[in-house]
């Protein structure tokens, strides 16, 4: 295959590794510097310049963006994708995890554990916001931060307020989150290509440091994960559509706690401390998955008039219990299941023998008159009822 590699640093080490990890299995490699990209929309089709003159044919980009030009850098992917060139790494990927914010609220529904965070911008609201996540110490985070920079913890509820109104009054927006004690200043980077974790490393910070990144001095050994770590490190890449990934987890007394997924993992410190061929396994995903560029699929099957996606969702009432879904009526009714979700796994292309339990879920594709009848009411959130006290209440 002919691969891009689109990096600002074509000397860096892990630039390097993937350049000649594809040069040592026959493809032709090029690094390309993302600034050096003008995106063309001025012909019939999307194209793309390079130092001013028309980009040749490429089967693959592999994208390595830094936090400094996300904008351009996920714009050029982005015009990648309309010209159906194969990324691991979708510009949709790149922008949702680079802001921690955002990530966090992509994965918070997939029942990925996550450090208890919230956000607010009101200064009357910042203490509640505190307690909620138990208090402080609490730690404080700058939304789009990296290599530890931006990530404070406050001692106490004063010194928290005081953090957060200064970074405020200067514009900045602030994640406020728990602070995990019991991963003691460790925690697991699991780098994840295509559906599995490749190599783990855990990271220690040291002295009083509680940031166990490298660049804050954080001394790294190689690791071999628990499933549950894995699971949880491949969803999160998953989810946030990133076929290469970096999935930084603290260890939670309940098991794995996802703090945040890179887009760009750097190489160097992981091959370090696993003595793996990480940049070769990157290579080799691309290689098999190249035939398969990014669809957005969503907008594909919405431009058929009338038909649209939707999910369908088996409550315990309904007559779909108990019934495969090939009694269900689904088909001739002309909507084809697309997936069926129990719990967290899920059963891509259900067979028609499949039977259906209360909970599951379906995402389906078909007419949008024919499933509005087969999705219940709104979801309303469940409302915790405070008891009621012994004594009716009396008014003074
Ligand atoms: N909620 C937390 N509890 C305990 N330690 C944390 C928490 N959040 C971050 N850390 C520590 O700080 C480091 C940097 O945080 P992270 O969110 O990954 O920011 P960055 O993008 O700057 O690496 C983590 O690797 C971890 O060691
Ligand atoms: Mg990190």
């Amino acid at each position: 295959m002919k691969l891009a590699i689109l990096s600002r640093a074509p000397r860096s080490y892990s630039t390097q590794r993937l350049r000649t990890a594809a040069l040592d299995r026959g493809h032709e490699v090029k690094v390309l510097n993302t600034l050096r990209f003008g995106i063309d929309l001025s012909g019939d089709e999307p194209d793309l310049q390079f130092r001013g003159k028309r980009l040749s044919h490429y089967d693959a980009i592999l994208p390595r963006i830094g936090n400094s030009i996300t904008y351009f850098g996920t714009a050029v992917v982005r015009q990648f994708e309309q010209m159906d060139v194969y990324t691991p790494n979708t510009s949709w990927g790149i922008t949702n995890s680079r802001d921690k914010l955002r990530a966090t609220q992509i994965l918070s529904r997939h029942h990925i554990g996550m450090p208890a965070t919230t956000f607010v911008r009101d200064r009357a609201d910042v203490i509640a916001a505190i307690e909620r996540v138990g208090g402080a110490p609490v730690v404080i985070k700058l939304l789009e931060g990296t290599q530890g920079i931006g990530v404070i913890l406050a001692p106490t509820l004063k010194v928290a307020e005081a953090i957060i109104e200064t970074l405020q009054s200067t514009r900045q927006n602030v994640l406020i989150q728990r602070f995990v004690s019991e991963s003691k200043g460790r925690d697991i980077r699991a780098l994840v290509v295509g559906d599995r974790v490749v190599a783990a490393m855990r990271r220690v910070a040291q002295g009083d440091e509680f940031r166990s990144n490298v660049h804050r001095g954080g001394i790294v050994e190689g690791v071999t994960l628990d499933e549950d770590y894995e699971r949880a490190a491949v969803r999160a890449a998953q989810i946030m559509g990133l076929r290469v990934a970096g999935v930084d987890m603290l260890e939670g007394n309940e098991g794995p706690l996802v703090m945040e997924v890179n887009s760009s993992p750097g190489l160097e410190g992981i091959e370090r401390a696993t003595d793996l061929d990480i940049a070769g396994s990157i290579i080799d995903h691309i290689d098999n998955q190249v035939a398969f560029p990014e669809i957005d699929v969503r907008q594909r099957l919405t431009v058929s008039t009338g038909y649209g996606v939707a999910e369908i969702a088996v409550q315990a009432a309904s007559d779909l219990v108990g019934k495969t879904l090939g009694e269900s009526g689904l088909r001739e009714r002309d909507i084809s299941a697309l997936t069926l979700q129990r719990g967290t796994s899920v059963i891509p292309n259900p067979h028609s023998r499949h039977v259906l339990e209360a909970g599951d879920r379906l995402l389906c594709f078909g007419k949008l008159e024919e499933m509005r009848s087969m999705i219940p009411g709104r979801r309303r959130r469940t409302r915790r009822v405070k008891k009621l006290p012994a004594e009716p209440i009396h008014e003074a």
